[in-house]
């Protein structure tokens, strides 16, 4: 049955009053995702009534020219349904309210000034909560942070809090990350830290944690016994889009692996909780991310691909090759694909490989987790006329994380007739059968944990640096190795990603399609001639 109630949060008690300052208020994540976050928890009367935001940056401007360029740009996006968090309605006269809480400081974030000037302002108010939110370039994080120190900012009192929220990437690799976690923690608190990975935000992300521990049916088989392996993909068909000057620097492998897709991998593969707490869950994550085997560099460059989109066709559109886009080196090795196998040396998981796989322009959208079953251990229906019986499919559960968001889990049915033959046939849950989603960017519900203080799904240090320890060998492997196989845009990444999972007798779950990939074998089964 739908639900007709689209708010957000029904039930959840509006946020405490604070200011929050938006550092790189000028900039795309500020405009595209964060102020409209804002808008939508307000309209869903989720920020308190007094809440200022204020945004900072270097470039010039006042409350009034802050709040005009926003409302162009909302307006906009509002009305266009095809972008992200777009097609939500825009309530004008709501609006117009909202943006009186928008103001302006121009302020240059590596200047003692401008962070005295935030104190002044602080100080004027009566509330003293602060969050401040880096939606900056990645460089001014460990500086913004040790100025709001420097100046007492992130002192914290009996009746008010300091709080800092960063966006990754955090650090480019092992050494880099822990200087960065290093500095950070040199001029505050751990638990005054909001480190947002947005994948956590998406509903379908939280809905692994239920699905497994809020039903009996999965977790007895949840384990090496019955899962043959896991696959984690993040496909998209958007190229490097206005972002080479980063892209090309970074790479899918830093983009999105040790960030999103080990998230996904964490959720799926972690012990069930001691409390449903922020930190049990913290450091069940830590734990599992501990346990991935760290390859030697030669392993690692066996256990991956790199990848690079060439020109090609995506929805009947010709896109150009990677090193035809505008800003990236026409040289570039830079990965637009990266595909590992990964093992996870504990108990539950040994011996079960997990293939990720990233890609930009593929052939669909389409972020799942595949849980691919054994195979039944003996193929009971062999002597049957007409049973393909030695080659009876293995069950899988699809959790589509986006779009289409739901789970699909495929199992074998008696093909109607009068000899038992077989097919493989899916049951699903579609989430817009259930729920009217409300069209939101993601960022709601991430940002109002930041507004209420619940650190549950943010990334503590040692995620953070688990993280990048299984995935230095890898860029130690490609930094010596930096060659890359190219794929047509909408292909599905290189052949050598295919030839990754066929020489261990596995294929790739289809991009784009809910069910599981075709047949396997079954041990023991034999075709009756
Ligand atoms: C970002 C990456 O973190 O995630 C982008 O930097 C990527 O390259 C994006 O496109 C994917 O997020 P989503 O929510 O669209 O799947």
């Amino acid at each position: 049955m739908a639900q007709d109630d689209t708010r957000h949060y029904a039930s959840a008690p509006a946020a405490d009053n604070t200011i929050m300052f938006l550092f790189g208020a000028s900039g795309d994540l500020a405009k595209r995702l964060l102020i409209p976050s804002l808008y939508n928890l307000d309209r869903d009367g989720l920020l308190d009534p007094n809440m200022k935001i204020v945004g900072v940056d270097i470039s010039e401007g006042d409350d009034a020219s802050f709040r005009e360029g926003l409302t162009d740009f909302i307006a906009a996006k509002a009305a266009d349904r095809e972008a992200e968090g777009g097609g939500n309605a825009l309530d004008e006269e709501h609006w117009r309210d909202f943006s009186q809480r928008l103001h302006y400081m121009q302020g240059d974030f590596t200047e003692a000034g401008t962070f005295q000037r935030i104190g002044e302002y602080i100080e004027q108010r009566d509330g003293n909560s602060a969050l401040f939110y880096l939606a900056t370039a990645p460089r001014f994080f460990a500086e913004v942070a040790e100025n709001l120190g420097q100046a007492g900012l992130l002192e914290e009192g009996s009746d008010y809090y300091r709080r800092l929220v960063i966006e990754k990437p955090f650090g480019r690799d092992l050494e880099s990350a822990r200087e960065l976690n290093a500095r950070l923690l040199s001029v505050m608190q751990e638990e005054q830290i909001y480190r947002i990975d947005h994948f956590l935000g998406k509903e379908t992300v939280q809905n692994i944690l239920v699905a497994r521990f809020a039903n009996v049916l999965f977790e007895p088989f949840w384990n090496n016994h019955y899962i043959d392996h896991i696959q984690i993909t993040a496909a998209e068909t958007v190229g490097v889009e206005q972002r080479a000057g980063f892209y090309d620097q970074n790479g899918a492998l830093r983009d999105m692996v040790p960030n999103h897709l080990f998230q996904l991998l964490a959720m799926v593969a972690i012990e069930p909780l001691a409390a449903f707490t922020a930190d049990a869950l913290r450091s069940e994550k830590a734990k599992v991310l501990g346990a991935i085997r760290p390859w030697s560099k030669e392993e690692a460059r066996e256990n991956s691909v790199r990848g690079q989109y060439r020109a090609g066709r995506i929805k009947d559109e010709n896109v150009p090759g990677y090193r035809e886009e505008s800003g990236v080196d026409e040289n570039s090795n830079t990965e637009t694909y990266a595909g590992m196998k990964v093992m996870v040396d504990n108990w539950r998981w040994a011996g079960v490989p997990f293939y990720l796989r990233t890609g930009k322009r593929m052939s669909a959208r389409d972020t799942e987790i595949t849980i691919c079953f054994k195979p039944a251990p003996y193929a009971q229906f062999r002597n049957t006329a007409n049973t393909e019986v030695e080659h009876i499919g293995s069950n899988y559960l699809v959790i589509q994380i986006q779009p289409n968001e739901g789970l699909w889990f495929d199992f074998q049915a008696k093909r109607p007739g009068p000899t038992l033959d077989m097919d493989t046939i899916k049951m699903g849950f579609a989430y817009k059968d259930f729920y009217d989603l409300p069209a939101t960017t993601g960022y709601e519900t991430l940002i109002y944990d930041c507004l209420t203080g619940d650190q549950m799904l943010f990334q503590r240090v040692d995620t953070i640096e688990n993280g990048w320890r299984a995935v230095q060998p890898f860029l130690d492997a490609w930094e010596e190795d930096d060659s890359v196989d190219g794929y047509a845009a909408g292909e599905d990444g290189p052949e050598s990603a295919h030839e990754l999972l066929r020489r261990d007798g596995r294929e790739w779950h289809k991009v784009g399609e809910v069910t599981g990939p075709g047949k396997a074998p079954v041990p023991g089964g034999q075709r009756r001639k």
